[in-house]
């Protein structure tokens, strides 16, 4: 997927130099292992995704093959493979509100291995605000994150399992099939502290150090109709992977984000986004001059702490996957 050393002479059409900074780029960290394999009557699906934080190994059952995610050397099920474990038939098809976009949500992409090696896995030359992301995370006081669009449940528990107190939500159908298995199947069974109260009323697990817990929310409806008083104030971080490849989505995710800013001022917003136009501005899938537009426009600060190069099946170049962090200016309030 990835070239060990870094190439900028690589694929594509206009470079955005503000974002492709040379000392952003991050490869892998070496004692990063992640991997998929085949499972038979898994909670979720067929192919179980493991992935390691510096203390533990996590599993993710999940419906799908990971996206971009793996290299040559790790393992990886063949779509062969999974066809033949796999029912043809979707059963969620009919439930309310999912959509092609709640689908995606069963299997892991490629943003989402770049937030959990940049925020869990330092390296040398990582930049400041960086390093400032993964000494909170691992800080005595337990950082306070909602995950939106979490898909199974990745980044959320891998947070937990380094300290963190996560609440990871999706669509009602994600949640309940995909995101709650996996809580159950990571979960620890002995805490080593009490469930933090805010996380006391979302099907709290504890999770390595910390506390995973998961509970709908469309970005499409009111923030405050779904979350708790308690659920929406006093957010450290509100992360989201790969959840704005559709211009559908990016807007209805953006006004999710600035309802938490709302209730949670001083939140940071850290978003993955793996580059998906080609040659051409496309109007249906989210550009990345469409985000840095649509985040500036709200008067809100955009910086890139890390990116890397991804090759995904069926496409012929890689392509950039960045990890941006967002801020609400003062200014913006
Ligand atoms: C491409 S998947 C990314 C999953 C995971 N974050 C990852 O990186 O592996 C997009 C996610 O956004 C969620 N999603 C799409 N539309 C949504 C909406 N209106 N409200 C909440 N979540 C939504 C999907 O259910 C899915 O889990």
């Amino acid at each position: 997927m990835e070239n060990a050393s870094r190439n900028l002479e690589s694929p594509s059409e206009p470079k955005n130099s503000f974002l492709l900074d040379d000392t952003k780029y991050r490869p892998s960290p070496q004692a990063f292992q992640c991997g998929e394999i085949l499972e038979e009557a898994g909670e979720v699906g067929s192919v179980v995704f493991f992935s390691t934080t510096p203390n533990h190994r996590l599993e993710f059952s999940c419906r799908g093959r990971s996206v971009g995610v793996l290299n040559d050397q790790e393992p990886v099920v063949s779509n062969e493979e999974l066809e033949e474990a796999t029912a043809a038939v979707d059963p969620f098809f009919f439930d309310k509100g999912y959509t092609l976009a709640g689908r995606t949500g069963f299997q892991i992409w490629a943003g989402a291995r770049l937030v959990l090696e940049s925020l869990i896995w330092p390296l040398d030359q990582d930049p400041p605000r960086l390093v400032h992301w993964q000494r909170r995370l691992q800080e005595t006081a337990p950082c306070r994150i909602i995950e939106l669009g979490s898909g199974v449940g990745l980044l959320g528990a891998s947070f937990a399992a380094q300290g963190g107190e996560v609440l990871a939500t999706d669509l009602p159908t994600l949640v309940e099939n995909a995101i709650y298995p996996n809580q159950q199947r990571n979960k620890n069974n002995a805490p080593s502290s009490p469930c933090p109260e805010w996380l006391a009323a979302s099907s709290t697990v504890p999770i390595g150090s910390g506390w995973l817990g998961s509970t709908a929310l469309d970005w499409t409806k009111p923030v405050q109709e779904q979350l708790s008083e308690i659920q929406r104030h006093n957010l450290d971080l509100i992360v989201a992977s790969d959840c704005v490849w559709l211009v559908s989505m990016l807007d209805a995710l953006l006004d999710t984000v600035a309802s938490l800013f709302h209730f949670s001022p001083n939140a940071t917003f850290l978003m993955s986004f793996q580059r998906r136009d080609v040659r051409k501005e496309s109007a249906l899938f989210t550009t990345v001059d469409g985000i840095l537009s649509a985040v500036r426009c709200r008067g809100w600060a955009l910086d890139c702490l890390s990116w890397k190069y991804v090759k995904v099946d069926g496409d012929e170049e890689k392509k950039e996957v960045f990890l941006l962090e967002i801020r609400r200016d003062e200014s913006s309030s």
